[in-house]
């Protein structure tokens, strides 16, 4: 069981900023990556389809043989987490209680910003989070839709991105936060603009660090990191483009990755034809 893969599902590209992190803190392990970037963003999406999506691909990862989950994807953990923890016998963490935590620890005024997609934001699911651990912390959020679409272009443009998250961010002008959480897998790839529009004095937080750190934890205290020496293959699967994904991949990843284009919904359909076929 130890050796088996960390399977690790997004809405699309996003989720590499939590295997960046997941190969920068835990270089022995294999990991298995399904990015939904056909029906991506999922941010946008009714509640009800973000669930068929998010088990559809976490299905399939178990389906593949994995000894734990990450859901790095926060509009996907925010609906479906804690269904997910009933749903299967693996662990599972995703990326909003870490992200809390570390937001938690780094805010001095306890004014706290979050941005994220209109699902995550509409789920409430970072303030609920973050009261729960500190009831006094004040919480400001706001939806940032078009950010997800600036990140899947590819390369940012910092003319191009200034003013649309100037613009979203407006919220926080006078608010006196000084942390503020990237509630979205995509928005680490925009740290660099949301910094200049918001200033040195208010911290980022990308829970994709602390994520990775949980996962570490988990699998020392349970004497599950991987124990086999031979060379790791790491697999990517995209419902999507996979020459697109493995273009994008490969920048942010900085280094060159296999990509095998594979829509689990293809095979589903593949399935109940055949099936419909030998009936007859
Ligand atoms: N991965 C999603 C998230 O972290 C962003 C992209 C989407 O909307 O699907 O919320």
């Amino acid at each position: 069981m130890r050796n088996l893969p960390i399977g690790v599902m997004d809405s699309g590209v996003g989720g590499l900023t939590v295997v960046s992190e997941l190969w920068r803190q835990l270089p022995s392990e294999q990991i298995l990556f399904y990015g939904d970037s056909l029906r991506c963003p999922y941010g946008d999406r009714e509640e009800i389809e973000i669930r068929r999506f998010t088990f559809k691909a976490l299905d399939f990862l178990v389906s593949q043989g994995v000894k734990m989950l990450v859901i790095a994807c926060n509009t996907a953990t925010a609906v479906c987490l804690e269904e997910a923890k009933d749903r299967y016998s693996i662990p599972i963490i995703g990326v909003i209680g870490p992200g809390a935590r570390a937001a938690i620890a780094a805010t001095e005024k306890q004014k706290v910003g979050v941005i994220g997609t209109r699902a995550t934001i509409g789920s409430e699911s970072y303030p609920k989070t973050l009261h729960r651990t500190h009831q006094k912390i004040e919480v400001i959020s706001q939806a940032c839709p078009g950010f997800v679409e600036l990140v899947e272009r590819g390369p940012i443009d910092r003319e191009v991105a200034l003013p649309i998250v100037a613009s979203a961010l407006r919220t926080f002008k006078d608010t006196e936060i000084d942390t503020m959480i990237l509630g979205c897998t995509h928005y680490p790839l925009l740290a660099k603009v949301i910094g200049e529009v918001l200033g040195s004095g208010v911290r980022l937080i990308n829970s994709a660090e602390e994520t990775a750190r949980d996962v570490s934890h988990w699998l020392t205290e349970h004497e599950m990191t991987r124990s086999d020496k031979d060379v790791l293959i790491h697999r990517f699967y995209t419902s999507g483009d996979a020459n697109r994904f493995t273009e994008i991949a490969t920048m942010w990843l900085g280094q060159k990755i296999e990509v095998s284009s594979y829509d689990v919904w293809d095979q589903e359909e593949r399935k109940q034809k055949e099936s419909s076929c030998a009936r007859r």
